[in-house]
């Protein structure tokens, strides 16, 4: 059963968001400023990480997520982005969120309220050296408030011309329902890993299924490490090492085909900032694990 690594983020086929289509292995940009955004003390290099960005896309990467609160007091996500990859080739997909915000040493700010998002937008134009943003995700705040304000305003700037798409983050079954009644929705973007399913998380997976929109997990390599070091239960580590073992791959390649696995409407968005790491994480396009494996880690929450 050993498996020979295809090094091609196309192996596991497209997916479409609205009017763009994107190969279902992606990168997530928040790794690219340091070992974590959040964590001021860890530094990545620039140049490797503009370097990373360019093999993504050479590797056949076209959908990339970031956003303008992913940044270090060295390094800006959209702006690594925009240095290593503009002028933009058409084929690809920059996904960005708002709604948080953090001020210039790091902290968080308070959450944006609905007039406040175009301004966030905007930043994001800046940043990227773009006249409109593909797909905006409006990163909720929580299960308790209601969103669909913040969804109207999206909304508008895609009447007006500065967004394609919207999409929302960290949100209930009941709020994508919510959110579709103002806009239509392209993705969903949760937390969702092996050994980590929030209650209500597979609801709203397959809510997402029924209804052509992207599911697209974050934290799905990190797990229960979030935005620290990849980190899990010792059951669920070792029913992963097992099943890396079996076919030759790494544990952070199970954890992709695992959440790849979940239905065609699922996409990859690995956040790494290490040149070997993202070629690890493409090859996992091309893995593909067995029903029973599926089933097994399917069994870890
Ligand atoms: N909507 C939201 O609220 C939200 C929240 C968090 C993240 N996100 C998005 O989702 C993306 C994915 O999340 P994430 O970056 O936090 O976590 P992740 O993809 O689950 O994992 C990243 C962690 O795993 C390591 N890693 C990556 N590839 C590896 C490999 N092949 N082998 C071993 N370790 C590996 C990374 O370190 P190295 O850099 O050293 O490889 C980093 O520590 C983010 O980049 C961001 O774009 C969205």
């Amino acid at each position: 059963m050993t498996w020979a690594p295809v090094l091609d983020a196309r192996a596991y086929g497209t997916w479409t968001l609205g009017d763009r289509t994107v190969n279902r292995l992606g990168l997530g940009a928040m790794r690219l400023t340091g070992t974590a955004a959040f964590d001021l003390g860890a530094r990545r290099d620039r140049e490797t990480s503009i370097a990373v960005l360019r093999r993504a896309v050479e590797l056949g990467v076209n959908h990339v997520d970031t956003a303008a609160f992913y940044f270090s007091p060295w390094l800006s996500s959209n702006q690594l982005i925009h240095a290593a990859l503009a002028p933009y080739d058409d084929d690809l997909t920059i996904v960005t969120k708002v709604g948080p915000s953090r001020d210039p040493s790091g902290d968080w700010m308070t959450w944006a309220a609905p007039e406040q998002l175009r301004g966030q937008v905007e930043q994001n134009l800046r940043e990227l050296g773009r006249d409109h943003l593909d797909v905006v995700n409006y990163r909720h705040s929580g299960p308790k408030r209601a969103l669909v304000d913040h969804v109207g305003a999206l909304s508008d700037l895609a009447r007006d011309g500065l967004i394609r798409h919207v999409g929302v983050s960290n949100v209930t079954l009941q709020q994508v329902r919510d959110a579709q009644t103002v806009t239509q929705i392209v993705c969903v973007q949760n937390r969702y890993a092996v050994g980590y399913r929030a209650s209500g998380a597979n609801e709203v997976l397959d809510h997402c299924a029924e209804q052509g929109i992207a599911f697209v997990p974050f934290f799905a390599i990190a797990g229960q490490g979030k935005e620290g070091r990849p980190a899990a239960e010792q059951a669920t580590q070792d029913a992963v090492n097992e099943v890396a073992e079996a076919h030759g791959a790494s544990p952070a390649q199970v954890r992709l085909a695992w959440s790849l696995a979940q239905g065609p409407h699922v996409l990859a968005i690995p956040g790494t900032g290490d040149p070997a790491h993202l070629e690890d994480n493409v090859a996992a396009a091309s893995l593909r694990l067995t029903p029973e494996e599926v089933a097994r880690l399917d069994t870890l929450d």
